[in-house]
């Protein structure tokens, strides 16, 4: 792989300590190329969310090497000083609820985060928009959450995810709640986003209608990684 995407060898999280202690996960590696979308599989308690959140800098991990573009950024302890502006600028999050800000609309939910970041409002709001209009939800802009539909909140929660350019999306479960229909739309929207912003694209799911569109597939089991092919099936 070149130097960008993301790149993880022998991840190892334990929680606890002594006779009390779990070993969520037991050595992972998985390297995912921007522009690249893969699917995470595995059954409950497998170590799935342990994996997003380490990824995410959200927990600590125990062990292990963590790479971001050429930059390492774990290795056996955090090599970034600054965690909180990694998470914001590094890594997008798209989750299973869209977790809109009821009180904002929707240009407003999107430029929250550039706006946390320090970037002007009148600035914020046009990448908001740009977002939107990639998305095709920018005649919502002006919207209030509770006045979209399941699959436009997505679609907004997924612009708020990418609004910031991060070379990393964790998404985990996004199409949970979504019909058929609409789940594929939403895998389309991410690979089309992955292509455009040359981001690396990790989801968790056990959603069967979306698992056949992956071309490659971690599974994990008892917090240990195998990649297999996957059926990489098109979905024009
Ligand atoms: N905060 C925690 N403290 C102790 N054990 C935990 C904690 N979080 C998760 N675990 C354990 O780690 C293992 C992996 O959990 P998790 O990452 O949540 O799996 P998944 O998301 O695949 O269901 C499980 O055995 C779980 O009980
Ligand atoms: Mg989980």
């Amino acid at each position: 792989m070149s130097g960008k995407g993301i790149r993880i060898e022998g991840l190892r999280k334990r929680y606890g300590e002594g006779d009390t202690a779990v070993n969520a996960l037991k050595g992972v590696d998985m390297q995912v190329a921007p522009g690249e979308v893969v699917g995470l599989i595995g059954p409950s308690g497998s170590g799935k969310s342990t994996l997003l959140k380490c990824l995410g800098a959200v927990i600590d991990p125990t062990a292990g090497r963590m790479t971001l573009g050429e930059e390492v950024i774990y290795d056996d302890g955090w090599k970034v000083r600054d965690l909180r502006a990694l998470r914001r600028d590094k890594i997008g999050f798209v989750f299973q609820a869209p977790y809109l800000i009821p009180f904002l609309d929707v240009t407003d939910n999107v430029a929250l985060l550039p706006m946390l970041a320090g970037v002007a409002n009148g600035e914020s709001r046009a990448k908001a928009l740009e977002l939107l209009t990639a998305l095709d939800v920018q005649h919502r802009a002006r919207a209030m959450p509770s006045q979209l539909s399941g699959g436009e909140q997505q679609r907004v929660a997924i612009a708020r995810g990418l609004v910031n350019r991060p070379p990393v999306i964790l998404a985990d479960e996004p199409t949970a709640p979504l019909d058929s229909e609409r789940a594929m739309a939403v895998i389309r929207i991410l690979n089309d986003m992955a292509r455009k912003f040359e981001t690396a694209i990790i989801v968790v799911t056990h959603d069967e209608k979306i698992i056949p569109t992956f071309k490659r597939i971690y599974h994990i089991r008892d917090g240990v990684t195998h990649e297999e092919a996957g059926e990489g099936r098109e979905f024009e």
